[in-house]
């Protein structure tokens, strides 16, 4: 579970990198080649499918997981103690509920998308290219939409703050010098990319 989160949060941080293209580049067609190449080339199709495997495996633990959590102790307890548990892992199964529900929605109305015609098409040096970007940018017009993508990268957030961490703990990397290193990386980590893709629904909505 721990090596499938970890190469979801490289896949992350790819994924934010080609659509600050958007805000970093006036013109669309950067953002439009760069998204073509990702769709084409054969070793990221490869990545595509080990990517759906690897959501699949790291939902698939997480289930068995908390069932086994639950089925160990059917009552709760009376009482939680604070000391142990951070608010961020006591939330993992809720926020990763509203994860899936985003990506569900975000599969369906961009990959599905581009990925099966619906996308409009431009022609750019002789060669036909989807227009996501204008898709992107259409759909971020729409003020739910922009509080709805940037609500589910806040909780996103949480689940990474303790994801983060716990991937590490759980490959043996858990010691009074390296856990404090851990810890600030997975900071930056959250900050960095909850901030990234919150900019681009932000920035395309105010301009
Ligand atoms: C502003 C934020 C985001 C934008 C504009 C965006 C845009 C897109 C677009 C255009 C595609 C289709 C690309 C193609 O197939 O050529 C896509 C696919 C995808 N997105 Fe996002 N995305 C955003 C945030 C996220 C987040 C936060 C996640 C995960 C939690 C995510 C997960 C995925 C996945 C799994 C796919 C399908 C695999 C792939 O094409 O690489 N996206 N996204």
């Amino acid at each position: 579970m721990s090596l499938a989160g970890l190469f979801l949060i490289t896949f992350l941080l790819v994924h934010m990198g080609v659509n600050l293209l958007l805000l970093f580049y006036e013109d669309p067609m950067v953002f439009n080649q760069v998204a073509h190449f990702m769709g084409t080339n054969i070793l990221i199709k490869i990545f595509e499918i080990v990517l759906f495997g690897g959501f699949l495996l790291h939902i698939i633990y997480a289930l068995i997981l908390q069932i086994q959590n639950w089925l160990a102790r059917p009552k709760r307890y009376y009482k939680i103690s604070k000391s142990e548990t951070s608010a961020f892992s006591r939330w993992m199964i809720h926020t990763a509920i509203i994860i899936l529900t985003f990506l569900v929605i975000h599969v369906a109305d961009f990959y599905y998308k581009a990925k099966f015609g619906h996308a409009e098409e431009i022609l750019f040096n002789g060669i036909h290219y989807h227009d996501l970007a204008a898709m992107i940018v259409s759909k971020f017009q729409i003020p739910g939409f922009v509080i709805f993508y940037i609500a589910s990268f806040i909780l996103l957030g949480f689940h990474l703050m303790h994801g983060f961490q716990s991937a590490f703990k759980t490959l043996g990397l858990n010691n009074l010098k390296i856990t404090p290193v851990i810890q600030v990386l997975s900071l930056l980590y959250t900050i960095l990319v909850v901030g990234g893709f919150t900019a681009i629904p932000l920035v395309i909505y105010f301009q």
